[in-house]
């Protein structure tokens, strides 16, 4: 057990920064402590890469574990020739279309980066996030801030300061606060030490995206599922995991809707709450009746109302108390297909079509 602290608590209006509130952050950061601060994507935690015992206890905190690398956060690009030993052009290239955001580039390590952060690899993984109260942190504190997703492991990442206050309060000296964070799934994570562009994790930044740029030839996904070997090494774990086992389930909309419905029914007549995790347009007067609670992801035609909710409605889930969830597989494209990888995670690295 690690001792209690006070953690602080800041919020600052991502519309109008508040600089002297960020330069306290920053100093907090620079002196060793650890600070959860947002980004467009998720909440992150923060330790500068070179105060090795903090970023250490970033892994003591969230109870990581330490062969899980940790996410470099650069606010310009010039930091990148501090952290990576070659920038290919492919490199520059992306960054000019695709930073600041959702994408984390994965290049070989300079030797000055400690082992702590890049969990043995070889390699380094780096993004310039777009959120412009992460930018000014950055900026702030000078110095590059090594960030996972600001979340107990295991446990759905977090999308608003609460989440980060339910994981983390007593345990890191501050947390900044500015509101829901937009995109709401993690970056895309992008390997460009092989010949082709390899997605290690599906984020932010579509494959189509990327293909747009480079074409589909040069971009290479991964299926994602039943994958032998773990892509990034923190996709082996269970992730994004409510309390309730959840199951995902694919297959024609209607044969879903009545299977949900006969699981509904069968779990009210055993006394047990369910969840469901499905889109406006599969939602059924007759779940209400069957007491289900329903979780919408918006409309399945807009992939990114999804992604902005989902780990909300995961821990909703949990705050309701249902004892079973279902979830409806996105579609897989765009974002849809990041939404559908965490579904996936928090379903234990299982999809069920329903026939
Ligand atoms: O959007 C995001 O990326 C958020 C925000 C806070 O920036 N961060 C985030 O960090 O999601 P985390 O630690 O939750 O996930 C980082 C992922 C893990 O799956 C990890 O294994 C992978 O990136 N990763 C980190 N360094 C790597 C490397 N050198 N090679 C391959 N994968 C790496
Ligand atoms: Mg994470």
């Amino acid at each position: 057990m690690t001792e209690l602290i006070k953690t602080e608590i800041i919020t600052v209006n991502p519309e109008a920064i508040d600089q002297t509130a960020l330069a306290r952050a920053a100093t907090v950061l620079r002196r060793g402590g650890l600070v959860a601060f947002p980004t467009e994507t998720v909440y992150g935690l923060g330790a500068v890469i070179y105060n090795r015992e903090s970023v250490k206890k970033i892994f003591t905190v969230k109870g990581r574990p330490g062969d899980n690398p940790l996410i470099v956060h650069i606010y310009q690009w010039e930091q990148l020739m501090e952290l990576a030993r070659e920038v290919p052009e492919t490199a520059r290239i992306l960054a000019q279309r695709f930073w600041p955001g959702p994408l984390t580039l994965v290049l070989p390590k300079k030797e000055a980066i400690p082992v702590e952060v890049s969990a043995g690899l070889p390699t380094v993984a780096v993004r310039l996030p777009a959120h412009p109260v992460a930018q000014e942190l950055l900026r702030q504190t000078g110095q590059p801030v090594a960030a996972p997703s600001a979340n107990t492991s295991g446990r759905p990442s977090p999308t608003r300061s609460s989440h980060v206050i339910a994981d983390l309060d007593g345990k890191i000296e501050l947390i900044i606060d500015a509101g829901p964070t937009g995109v709401g799934v993690e970056s895309t994570v992008l390997d460009l030490t092989g010949p082709k562009l390899r997605i290690l994790r599906p984020g932010g930044v579509t494959r189509e995206m990327l293909e747009a740029v480079f074409g589909p030839e040069l971009v290479e996904a991964p299926p994602q599922i039943n994958c032998e070997r773990p892509l990034a090494p923190g996709m082996k774990y269970r992730h994004y995991a409510p309390r309730a086992p959840l199951r995902l389930l694919t297959g024609d909309p209607e044969l879903v809707r009545r299977f949900l419905l006969e699981g509904a029914a069968a779990a009210r007549a055993q006394g047990k709450k369910i969840g469901i995790i499905a889109y406006d347009e599969d939602q059924d007067p007759a779940f209400a009746v069957t007491g289900v609670t329903f979780f919408s992801l918006g409309r399945r035609a807009n992939p990114t109302e999804g992604a902005a909710r989902l780990f909300h409605l995961l821990r909703l889930c949990d705050q309701a108390g249902v004892d079973k969830i279902y979830a409806v597989a996105p579609p897989r494209q765009g974002v849809g297909e990041a939404v559908f990888n965490r579904l996936y995670k928090a379903a234990g690295g299982k999809v069920e079509e329903i026939k």
